[in-house]
């Protein structure tokens, strides 16, 4: 049954639970179907998209790291036109808000997929990754300097009427100098953080694991500098934030709310537990309950109010 104290609105989407799943770690949806009814969840983000298919980078692709993983995936995806012809028509029907992840090689490619997604009948958001660390062209590049976030940032906004969520990337100095210059160019809501730049050497052939060198490290050992994070995104923009990094359980969830974030996404946690988000829903309802909260939307942002600062949405 519904629960309305955890019920959330970000920028207009409607979620009757704050609990996302992450771009890249829940493909389209179909393969978790069968293990629960994925209705249940407050919002699906999809695959990152681009404009063409992207074949991805050659394997090895994944490596288990202490309390992680890292991944170079390199965006692999059957392009828009693809996703429209083939996953549309299945998202569409879900019940709950579905969220297109998109990036792109340059500006305009940004751009294009902001205008031919815009066209789709019930997509509820953009999320705009400026923040992948496993491609050659565009990804991360856009997202490490303020001037450049923006540029990319405006124009997804010129080609949509859509909420713009922007997806920041950890690997900087200044995490709030990106997510202030992406909300004056129009994000409607800020998203992080993307996997931090990583690397592993496989000692028998004396070589890096990846092609690329660097890969992209997630799970349950990035989580406190993704608290952190959303933290200090939390102190200097005044739109709504989505928080992930390390996410598994439901105390994880509370913290990040806690810290600032209006809605949490379980990343490599599905891959730990493909239940892990179902849980993190139970285990909201019941820690409102039990704290008498009766609208989670009291708790965002609320541990700042031992440092001094106001909770913005009080
Ligand atoms: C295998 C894998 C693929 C990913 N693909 C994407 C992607 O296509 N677009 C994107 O914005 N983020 C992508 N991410 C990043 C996640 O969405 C998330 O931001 C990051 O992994 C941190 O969360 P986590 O620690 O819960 O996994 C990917 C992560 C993993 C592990």
């Amino acid at each position: 049954m519904d629960n309305k104290s955890i019920f959330i609105n970000i920028c207009g989407i409607a979620m009757k639970n704050p609990v996302m799943v992450a771009s890249g770690t829940f493909g389209f949806g179909q393969e978790y179907a069968g293990f629960y009814d994925i209705n249940l969840l407050g919002a699906i983000v999809t695959k990152g998209l681009t404009f063409e298919p992207k074949a991805g980078n050659p394997p090895p692709r994944i490596c288990e790291t202490p309390a992680g993983m890292l991944n170079s995936i390199g965006l692999e995806n059957p392009g828009v036109e693809d996703f429209i012809a083939k996953e549309w028509p299945h998202l569409s029907r879900l019940s709950i808000p579905v969220i297109a992840n998109i990036d792109g090689d340059t500006v305009d490619d940004y751009h294009k997929m902001a205008r031919r997604l815009s066209s789709l009948e019930g997509l509820a958001a953009l999320e705009v990754n400026i923040s992948c660390p496993n491609v050659e062209k565009g990804g991360m590049a856009f997202g490490q300097d303020p001037e450049s976030a923006a540029e990319v940032i405006k124009a997804v906004r010129e080609g949509t009427d859509l909420p713009v969520i922007a997806k920041l990337s950890p690997n900087v100095t200044s995490i709030q100098k990106i997510a202030e210059a992406a909300v004056s160019a129009g994000a409607d809501a800020i998203s992080l953080i993307n996997t931090l730049l990583g690397m592993a050497i496989d000692i028998n052939k004396k070589r890096p694991v990846f092609h690329r060198t660097f890969a992209g490290l997630s799970g349950p050992a990035v989580k406190p500098v993704a608290l952190r994070m959303v933290w200090e995104v939390y102190e200097a923009v005044k739109v709504p934030v989505i928080g992930m990094g390390g996410i598994t359980t439901w105390q994880d969830a509370v913290e990040f709310i806690l810290a600032g974030a209006s809605a949490v996404a379980v990343g490599t946690g599905n891959f730990l537990d493909p239940l892990a988000p179902i849980k993190i829903i139970e285990g909201l309802k019941k820690y409102t309950a039990a704290q008498g909260v009766r609208d989670i939307g009291e708790l965002i942002g609320s541990a700042h109010l031992f440092t001094g600062v106001k909770s913005r949405f009080k």
